[in-house]
């Protein structure tokens, strides 16, 4: 039971490193959480840093959520869903221990955390993803849906546990987005531009 317990902890403190204020701060001099969305996030850093930056970002974010579930199949496959260190992380990256509980919105730890877990089910959310970035042109509409397919994709997998987990993914990613549905009303959320 301890060592489930170091490896949920260590789960939070990975996904708890804001590698976008990191990155922002010390490469661009800008803190992400006063421009553009105040997101810690990779879509925010896209906005603001530019391509590449938001690439490496946005990779650094996925494996903050691989790496933990791969932690967990190596260390303790026998006793708990490994997903559950993955949801461990994306908890640390939306509220993380370094900065006061901010963070970012769970989207990209979360899919790492699948990418480790089931990798075709990561390509199937992907999908989902890049098709309503497609039509609707809003990150935050294309990550809602691309979370709400994720507990779809658990009931037909028909893993109990995952679908539990994947409901508080979730919920997690839907009410962290709750200001961006705000904008869109508003009719001043930022659309992308390419696509
Ligand atoms: O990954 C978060 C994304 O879905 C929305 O980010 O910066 O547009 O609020 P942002």
């Amino acid at each position: 039971m301890i060592e489930i317990i170091l490896l949920l902890i260590v789960s939070y403190l990975i996904g708890s490193i804001p590698f976008s204020l990191i990155i922002g701060k010390f490469f661009f001099n800008k803190d992400l959480r006063r421009h553009g969305s105040g997101n810690l996030g990779a879509s925010n850093a896209f906005r603001i840093l530019g391509k590449k930056a938001g690439i490496v970002i946005l990779v650094l974010d996925l494996f903050k959520g691989t790496i933990p579930v791969l932690l967990g199949y190596w260390l303790a496959p026998e006793y708990f869903h490994v997903f559950l260190f993955g949801l461990a992380a994306a908890i640390g990256h939306v509220f993380s221990i370094f900065i006061k509980f901010q963070g970012g919105k769970a989207v990209a730890t979360s899919g790492g955390a699948v990418l480790g877990f089931n990798p075709i089910l990561f390509l199937v959310l992907l999908s989902a993803f890049l098709l309503t970035l497609k039509l609707t042109k809003y990150v935050s509409v294309a990550s809602s849906v691309a979370a709400i397919t994720f507990v779809i994709a658990s009931l037909f997998l028909q893993d109990w546990l995952m679908i539990i987990l994947s409901i508080l993914v979730a919920i997690l990613v839907i009410t962290k987005h709750i200001s961006n549905f705000k904008r869109i009303k508003a009719g001043t959320e930022h659309k992308i531009k390419f696509m």
